[in-house]
């Protein structure tokens, strides 16, 4: 159900004289799950069809689960935030990291998706607008609350890295290297070794310079043109210099930013330089990168299952890749499935890799129509017959429905052929008609337009 103006007055959202501004360049939209259940840091606006943003909830009240299930219902995705506000915008996302990551009382999932989730909300500003004020030393914070994270409880972090997504967008890539250079640097240098909340920030940052690449060129199938090969090589040039221009950027992570496409053999680029040129930070990178995205579901191919990755990387040590870098990489993989058998079977000798369903690549999952109806059973019995929405991305299925499903509950899934699939519960997401979808991870079989 659609709100209007008169709905968001009886709100008392007119009493605070802030109600009218213009929504093109003041403001900044948030999606309405991304605020948390807090006193509120920031005043929250509401725009209705576009229109003239009207305020919410102001600085200093409260915002609660009650509230974002009563916005989801009446179809409402986004607040709008001021822009004169960022900063405390991100220290609320701050807050919210630093009090996920210490609450043992919020589980494993929960604390997870929040911790990533606003991760990958401060690094997205950051890629639009590197220099907005404070972003750059925000995140240096939470490169050192990882750091402190894995040292303290490396069990907990590396679910970090294990819940990952594997999609094709430039944020979860870059919160995915941030995490994974965590692990891989306190595997090289010792949990808690100084540098490691400097490679961790590196990582986080390391494709700035990909906001100046067109998305459908990285995303593109098949063989780039010479002017689209450029772009994608001029990247870490574009990131080094969006760096440079940050007062007090570490250099660390400038030199991550701008060498993490380089080889030994000194056919990488931009530059070309090779060897010891090459620094560990950059190495490191350069690993946690290459296994990231070959990882990773594009559009056009579904991921790429780990034992497959590190046997195609393999075939690069020496030549691109550093062997000491990659073993470590090895061992850090290894142990984290290791230590969750039922992601896990022995399937190459001395490294346990997972037999993740969800890694399947594309060729072995069973493909289904991206529309039509789908059968879905809970464990208690309940079932549900739901319309398959086809705007989720690869891996997963979206169903339009408000039911509340909790992190990870497990379904039965039944499509219209009859073949069925037991799917776990991965969030609620919107779609562009504002409906509401139930997303679930899909294992055995990936979608296809009908
Ligand atoms: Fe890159």
């Amino acid at each position: 159900m659609a709100r209007n103006d008169d709905q968001l007055s009886r709100e008392g959202i007119e009493e605070h004289g802030l109600n009218k501004a213009s929504i093109g360049s003041a403001f900044f939209p948030v999606p309405i799950d991304g605020i948390g259940d807090h006193e509120l840091g920031v005043d929250l606006y509401l725009s209705h069809e576009h229109k003239t943003p009207v305020l919410y909830r102001a600085k200093g009240s409260s915002y609660s689960n009650a509230d974002f299930v009563n916005l989801r219902e009446q179809g409402i995705t986004h607040f709008y935030i001021p822009n004169v506000q960022h900063c405390q915008f991100q220290e609320m996302l701050r807050n919210r990291i630093g009090e996920a990551i210490g609450d043992d009382k919020v589980n494993r999932e929960e604390r997870v998706r929040i911790v990533r989730d606003s991760c990958g909300k401060m690094i997205e500003d950051f890629t639009s607008n590197a220099s907005l004020p404070g972003l750059s030393d925000t995140i240096n914070e939470i490169a050192g609350q990882f750091s402190q994270w894995c040292a303290s409880e490396s069990t907990e972090f590396e679910y970090l890295y294990e819940m990952s997504e594997h999609d094709f967008y430039t944020t979860t890539h870059m919160v995915n290297v941030g995490v994974g250079c965590t692990l891989l640097a306190s595997e090289l240098l010792g949990a808690g070794h100084p540098q490691i909340q400097r490679i961790t920030l590196g990582g986080l940052i390391h494709d700035v310079g990909k906001r100046g690449v067109d998305t459908e060129i990285l995303n593109k199938e098949g063989k780039l043109s010479d002017e689209e090969w450029q772009q994608i090589r001029n990247h870490p040039q574009v990131g080094y210099e969006i760096l440079c221009d940050q007062e007090g950027m570490d250099p660390l992570a400038i030199d991550m930013t701008l060498n993490h496409h380089e080889r030994l053999d000194g056919k990488g680029y931009p530059n070309g330089i090779s060897g010891d040129e090459i620094s560990l930070p950059a190495r490191i990178c350069s690993v946690v990168d290459i296994y990231d995205a070959l990882s990773s579901a594009r559009p056009y191919r579904g991921p790429i299952p780990p034992c497959k990755v590190l046997e195609m990387m393999s075939e690069d040590v020496g030549s691109a890749i550093d062997s000491t870098v990659f073993e470590a990489w090895r061992r850090v993989l290894g142990r984290m499935l290791e230590a969750d058998p039922e992601r896990a079977v022995a399937d190459k000798p001395g490294l346990k890799v997972p037999s993740m369903q969800s890694m399947l690549p594309s060729q072995q999952c069973q493909e289904r129509p991206a529309d039509g109806c789908v059968l879905l059973k809970r464990a208690s019995g309940e079932s549900f017959d739901l319309s398959v929405d086809s705007s989720v991305k690869c891996g997963e299925i979206g169903l339009v429905c408000d039911t509340k499903f909790t992190p990870g509950e497990q379904v039965q899934l039944r499509f219209e052929d009859g073949v069925s699939e037991k799917v776990s519960f991965v969030g609620f997401r919107f779609n562009a008609k504002g409906q509401g979808l139930a997303v679930f991870k899909l294992g055995k079989f990936s979608l296809h337009a009908a």
